[in-house]
């Protein structure tokens, strides 16, 4: 069934925002979790909460320059606490409508807008101490109707209150609360609201999966064999939301990182965590922008790409990615090959090779499938690519682009 992923598929690469309270603690996401919490314990995140940075237009821009076609913003975290301004609830963040002002920016620069929206809520009164809850040492059956309306109200706000919304990320239902939401009203309620909506993580009625810091080696695909839809939602380091003390990946790994998942069919889907103050720190800047460099010369290997075709196996230490439409084959080296390397299966089918930051000829060889062929010959099959001796200067990750012939 033809389902509106068409924006989803051609974009590949978007930005995970997530934004609240625990910006405050700076040292996990779930920290009111972990640390058993009281809500007067949490309460002084709520008191200090001050984010005179906020400067969404600033997110935006960084976003649309490292290639990201579109956004999913933390409207509410388990935590509970809203970064928009709802009428069913106090516990927000009062002077500003957060993701108002996070929607009109990215939509400013044309992204497509998602809402991430926590299923589980570990503030209101009505929601039951499930083995994830702070105060899981007191036991509460919880009222389940009370809440589900609550959530309901929320949803049906964030969906008629912003305009377009093109993708609801809903998260946190596990088999022991699956039955709260009742998902087949919810999912029903978001699709009349915004026809054409996507859906994530609502078991059952969602349009993609959403592997998480984790990327399947060979995509992801249906019991028919036919590929899924899928977006893999990744961490610049080791949590979700800001941390003041971490590891950082680096830009090469986030390249790569991006083309593990365009080469299997999927969407990346980045994240970000905002100070409390609301601006996103220099390291997490330094990374977009180096995104952006890449994704400047590069984006067309990523952009409207999937996997290659099964008949073009890759080589090691590379990925491939492919523009169907265009013919087009582009050659990721993960690890420079030195001075020469075998596509296997592509000789006698490409009709031009370059580097894709530079647009420089890359001169090849190939010997023809069946024809003998001597020891410095290409592979039976193959087409050699004459590479320079060391990996191209200031490229984060080189991409040979092959243009197939018709
Ligand atoms: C996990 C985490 C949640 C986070 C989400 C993002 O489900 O538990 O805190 O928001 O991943 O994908």
């Amino acid at each position: 069934m033809e389902r509106y992923y068409d924006w989803f598929d051609a974009g590949r690469f978007g930005m995970f925002i997530h934004w609240g309270l625990y910006s405050m603690g700076a040292r996990y996401t779930w920290l009111k979790s972990h640390e058993k919490m009281t809500d007067a314990e949490y309460d002084r995140y709520v008191r200090h909460f001050n984010p005179d940075r906020f400067n969404p237009e600033v997110w935006a821009a960084l976003a649309k320059r490292a290639g990201m076609r579109y956004v999913v913003f933390t409207a509410k975290h388990h935590e509970g606490y809203c970064m928009f301004d709802s009428k069913y609830t106090d516990y927000k963040y009062k002077e500003r409508d957060l993701l108002r002002g996070v929607v009109d920016a990215f939509r400013a620069e044309g992204l497509k807008i998602g809402v991430y929206y926590s299923l589980p809520d570990w503030h209101h009164p009505d929601y039951l101490h499930d083995k994830r809850h702070p105060q899981r040492d007191i036991p509460y059956e919880g009222n389940t109707e009370g809440y589900r309306t609550y959530l309901h109200n929320q949803v049906r706000e964030i969906l008629t209150n912003y305009g377009r919304i093109d993708l609801m990320w809903f998260d946190g239902s596990y088999p022991d609360t699956a039955h709260i939401w009742d998902m087949p009203r919810l999912s029903a309620m978001a699709r009349e609201l915004q026809p054409g909506i996507l859906i994530s993580r609502l078991p059952g009625y969602d349009d993609f999966a959403t592997p998480e810091q984790t990327i399947p080696q060979q995509g992801l695909f249906n019991e028919d064999g036919t590929p899924k839809h899928w977006e893999g939602c990744q961490v610049l380091h080791g949590e979700w939301g800001y941390i003041r003390d971490k590891h950082w990946k680096t830009v090469p790994e986030l390249v790569q990182m991006l083309v593990r998942h365009t080469s299997r069919g999927g969407n990346l889907l980045l994240n970000v965590g905002p100070t409390s103050r609301g601006c996103l720190d220099d390291h997490t800047v330094s990374l977009l922008k180096g995104l952006g460099d890449w994704m400047d010369w590069h984006e067309r290997a990523i952009h409207n790409c999937s996997g290659a075709p099964a008949e073009f196996p890759e080589p090691e230490g590379c990925r491939y990615t492919w523009n169907p439409e265009k013919k087009t084959l582009y050659c990721h080296f993960f690890c420079w090959p030195e001075r020469r390397i075998d596509l296997p299966n592509l000789a006698g089918k490409v009709d031009y090779a370059q580097f894709l930051h530079d647009g420089s000829e890359i001169r090849f060889t190939e010997t023809l499938p069946g024809n003998i062929h001597g020891p410095r010959d290409p592979e039976d099959g193959a087409l050699r690519l004459a590479l320079p001796v060391s990996s191209p200067e200031n490229c984060a990750m080189p991409v040979a682009e092959l243009f197939l012939k018709d």
